[in-house]
């Protein structure tokens, strides 16, 4: 639960859809209205969370089946929301996280097959009813993404996937905005970067102007 006002806050898209930017947009809009969130990551974000990263990244464990891959992802998940999140928001901060599980439903759910059916209990079990309060799902066509991802640094275990892999996954986050219009915006990320932050600062605005 969230002390008044605190709210959570989370970025999605597929490699190179331009995360990175929004979550500094993010930043200073907040920074903007005098607060500092905590800013974090999935995986990832505790100790133990990164450990999990690692592994879940290292193409040595290429070959690790689809549900150890969702259970891995969702212990760092339980583990980032007892010892970050939550806390945070408990203690009245607001949480702006770098993916969060519209990820696993998008890559393990749409990506490696195996339902949103798998994903759903994991949710309830590891989040009770804590969600975002606000998802900006940043859409770009799979290609251009990966290649701005593959030039940037070499592909990990994710990356190396093929583009099918990653249609799937864009479909369930296009999906996913329209099925939860209470709290996800599909934001078009694939036009220039001052329309693309000018689309953010909107989207924040409308959800939190009478906040802050
Ligand atoms: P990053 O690219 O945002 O650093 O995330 C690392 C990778 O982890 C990315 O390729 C997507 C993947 N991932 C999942 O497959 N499922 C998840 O639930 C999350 C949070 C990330």
């Amino acid at each position: 639960m969230s002390a008044a006002g605190a709210r959570f806050i989370t970025v999605e898209g597929l490699e190179g859809a331009g995360k990175s930017t929004c979550l500094a947009t993010i930043r200073d809009w907040l920074a903007n209205r005098g607060i500092d969130p905590v800013v974090t990551r999935e995986p990832g974000g505790t100790k133990l969370g990164e450990a999990v990263r690692e592994v879940l990244l290292d193409h040595q464990y290429g070959g690790m089946t689809a549900d150890s891959e969702t259970l891995l992802i969702f212990a760092a998940r339980a583990e980032h929301l007892a010892e970050v999140v939550r806390p945070a928001l408990t203690a009245g901060q607001w949480v702006v996280c770098d993916r969060f599980t519209d990820a696993t439903y998008a890559y393990q759910g749409g990506g490696r097959e195996l339902g949103e059916e798998r994903i759903e209990p994991l949710e309830q079990w590891v989040q009770g009813r804590l969600r975002p309060d606000l998802t900006l799902y940043l859409d770009v066509p799979v290609r251009a993404g990966l290649e701005r991802a593959a030039a940037r640094s070499t592909p990990d275990r994710f990356e190396s996937e093929r583009e099918a892999f990653f249609e799937r996954a864009r479909a369930v986050y296009r999906r996913r905005c329209a099925t939860h219009p209470e709290r996800m915006r599909l934001i078009d990320a694939s036009t220039n970067l001052a329309q693309v932050q000018q689309r953010i600062e909107a989207n924040l605005e409308a959800a939190f102007g009478h906040l802050v």
